[in-house]
């Protein structure tokens, strides 16, 4: 087991291994003064890890409460969010309990936004269960919930106490789930990281779970503790993501997250190459990574639809959109770039 802490506006420890949920009961009595949890999960994922986890929980001294969802987006809204405090309402929960939020990346930001609304914040633990989740979404502190305009535009930054990592739920993802997380590690690789890179492109999706889960939790708690309200170096982490909104949001969501943003490196990364930012050899390497990946580099969209799309994405700000774009393989740059010159790069990464 590796664990990895960060230290921003709340420390806490972030455990990655192999059967690390067992443990959920006895590093919850660690965190102190709790006697009850509520379990947020979803339809997917509680039949298959809710029960061990309640056991844990029980044999650890708590009363154990569970709020089960329909799994997916369409569930990660005011609706269900309303219901979940009114369940812990319901069950009288203290300022001293505890949130554990046992899923994907729905799951953690839905539960995450509860708890800290819920009498004006309770402690909660991230247990994600998808890679997406165990390397972007349970660490950071972002909470949120889709609104009928837009994905993820109410919400908070509220840090977890806690995050359990256990690689072996991962045994379980659709391997097109699974995919959709490698994108986000690619990611980290292109960002921060050669080594990891060459990690990806040396194994391909037989890379070493642990020590890769742990790198990228590293990179983004070092960004986190650097700028965890999101002003500046955080914005990195959207490689790819400006251009895969409009990927995704042009496919009516069709196109699951992690390959638009696999296709928006693309994109960007041969737009970095025609503007002299970035070698052919580079993007090369990338593209071949992604497709080693299973993972898609082209989109059948035009730069017209992908400009009107994209441009609906909240990290607009004004008349500028801050474009992250690859130089090196672990170094990126924040290039800010004016609204109306975003459809040449479009169309020169098509
Ligand atoms: P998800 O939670 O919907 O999970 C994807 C699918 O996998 C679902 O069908 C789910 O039921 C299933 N699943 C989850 N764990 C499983 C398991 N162990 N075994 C079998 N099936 C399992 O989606 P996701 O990709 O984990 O997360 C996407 C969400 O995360 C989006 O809402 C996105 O906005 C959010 N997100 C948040 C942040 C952040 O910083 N807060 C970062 C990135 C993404
Ligand atoms: N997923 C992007 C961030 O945490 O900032």
């Amino acid at each position: 087991m590796n664990t990895v802490t960060v230290s921003a506006s709340k420390t806490y420890d972030i455990h990655i291994g192999c059967g690390v949920l067992n443990t959920l009961g006895a590093q919850a009595q660690l965190l102190g003064q709790a006697r009850k949890v509520c379990i947020v999960s979803e339809s997917t994922v509680y039949p298959i890890y809710g029960g061990p986890a309640v056991k844990n929980l029980e044999n650890a001294g708590f009363e154990v409460v569970s709020f089960v969802f329909p799994s997916g987006e369409e569930s990660k809204n005011g609706k269900t969010f309303l219901q979940l405090l009114n369940f812990l309402a319901e069950n009288k929960l203290t300022r001293s309990d505890l949130i554990v939020a046992l899923g994907g990346g729905v799951v953690g930001d839905l539960a995450g936004f509860a708890a800290a609304s819920f009498l004006r914040g309770i402690r909660f633990i991230q247990v994600p269960t998808t890679l997406l989740a165990a390397v972007d979404s349970s660490v950071g502190g972002k909470t949120a919930i889709d609104l009928p305009a837009g994905k993820n535009l109410a919400g908070a930054f509220y840090q977890p106490s806690l995050v359990l990592c256990d690689t072996d739920t991962l045994n379980s993802l659709p391997t097109d789930t699974f995919r959709d997380g490698c994108a986000e590690v690619i990611k980290y690789g292109v960002l921060y990281d050669p080594q990891l890179f060459f990690h990806l492109e040396e194994k391909g999706l037989d890379f070493d779970r642990e020590a890769v889960i742990t790198r990228c939790v590293e990179l983004k708690r070092d960004v986190v503790m650097e700028d965890e309200f999101d002003t500046g170096a955080r914005m990195k982490l959207n490689l790819g993501h400006t251009i895969g909104h409009g990927v995704e949001a042009k496919s009516r969501f069709e196109i699951s997250h992690g390959k638009a943003v696999a296709t928006g490196m693309a994109i960007i990364t041969r737009a970095a190459v025609k503007n002299g930012l970035c070698s052919a050899a580079v993007c090369g390497r990338l593209l071949r990574v992604l497709a080693q990946f299973g993972l898609p580099t082209k989109t059948e969209f035009s730069a017209d639809d992908l400009f009107t799309y994209t441009l609906s994405d909240k990290k607009r700000s004004g008349g500028t959109v801050k474009l992250i774009v690859p130089r090196a393989i672990g170094d990126c740059a924040i290039v800010p770039t004016p609204v109306d010159a975003l459809k040449s790069w479009i169309q020169a990464g098509l």
